[in-house]
């Protein structure tokens, strides 16, 4: 019997703070996986400035990419296709991934396909659980994006809720700036929560009346600034932990809550959660127990792949390639790319 080819994919990400490169062998085997972080200088602002991204873009993607070919013990012309986020992003960083994938896969001959980056953010499921296959529901909860949705097949969503305002990971980013956290606010705040007791202060879970799967931040997020205002108002001072512990637990309710619903409404059995606030690790906790309780299958991937990365773009990109998406010469940066749009 004729040995089928393995099919190896390029993956390249550099839509918000992270340039990244990852070679992804039949699909959902990580080759390699390289991420060059800006964090430490974006830290200095308080939040990433997108002229200094694109430009420390330009500086690492070439750098990137080829450690990312040697890392797998690959050369490009292994290469089956490339594949790059084209959308949503910063349009300076986007453009810097696109142009570069755009050259190897025109002087390589090589088809090129554009991801949508919260297609690469679900995907990122698939690396560690080889059993998962849609359809399934999703909670996509990054710093750009607060989304549920029935992934249908790979690559085909059914939106069933969104955030009318802030993302999840934008409310935990601006709460740890009001406490003196610095940036990202995410992972500090999941940090300092730890030590703090959930309970003491009770902050709105924000539903959005007549639509049970949406999501709304900002008033949580104006319910911490009232809460430290008046404090300070009065000279008290603040415990950061349990203010910390308790902003936590009423973003997470709300996200468990909406999840485990849609997974009983739409009758799934398996729900897997993406992003960077994915890897949190109270949500983690009270999404698993909910969904023990429910009998739901609970997925979520390792912290590394939760937040942004290219392996996940290499794999949703895969699963575009099987299905014969090519883009052309003219990709361009899409800001605003919604999800399911091409
Ligand atoms: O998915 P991601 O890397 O980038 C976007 O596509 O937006 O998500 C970054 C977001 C940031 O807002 C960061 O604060 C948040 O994910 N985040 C977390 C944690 N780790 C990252 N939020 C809560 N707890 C965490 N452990
Ligand atoms: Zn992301």
């Amino acid at each position: 019997m004729e040995q089928k080819k393995d099919c190896y994919i390029l993956g390249i990400e550099s839509s918000c703070d992270e340039t990244a490169a990852a070679v992804v062998k039949n699909g959902r085997e990580i080759c390699s996986n390289i991420i060059s972080s800006q964090i430490d200088l974006h830290t200095l602002y308080g939040g990433v400035v997108p002229e200094i991204a694109s430009r420390k873009h330009m500086e690492k993607i070439n750098q990137v990419i080829e450690e990312a070919l040697k890392v797998a013990g690959t050369t490009l012309d292994q290469m089956d296709a490339i594949a790059v986020t084209y959308g949503p992003g910063l349009v300076g960083s986007l453009l810097v991934g696109v142009s570069a994938a755009k050259a190897i896969a025109y002087a390589k001959k090589l088809p090129l396909v554009g991801v949508h980056h919260i297609e690469g953010h679900v995907a990122a499921n698939f690396i560690e659980h080889p059993e998962l296959e849609p359809p399934f529901i999703c909670l996509i909860v990054s710093g750009g994006h607060t989304h549920l949705v029935i992934v249908k097949d790979y690559g085909e969503f059914e939106i069933l809720g969104r955030t009318r305002d802030d993302a999840a990971g934008e409310a935990f980013d601006k709460v740890a700036r009001s406490i003196g956290l610095g940036y990202p606010g995410g992972p500090k705040i999941d940090k300092i929560a730890k030590e703090g007791n959930p309970n003491a202060i009770v902050f709105p879970k924000a539903k959005v009346d007549g639509a049970p799967f949406d999501f709304s931040f900002s008033g949580i997020k104006s319910s911490v600034l009232n809460y430290l205002n008046h404090a300070k108002m009065r000279g008290e001072t603040v415990n950061s932990a349990d203010l910390a512990a308790s902003f936590q637990r009423a973003v997470v309710d709300v996200l468990v809550e909406h999840a485990v619903l849609a997974a009983k409404q739409y009758g799934f059995h398996k729900l897997a959660m993406a992003g960077g606030v994915a890897s949190n690790s109270a949500l983690r906790i009270a999404m698993s127990q909910a969904c023990e309780k429910e009998k739901i299958q609970l997925y979520y991937p390792s912290p590394i792949y939760c937040t942004d990365n290219a392996a996940m773009i290499g794999v949703a990109g895969y699963y575009e390639f099987i299905k014969g998406t090519r883009h052309g010469w003219n990709l361009n940066a899409v800001p605003g790319l919604k999800l399911g749009e091409r």
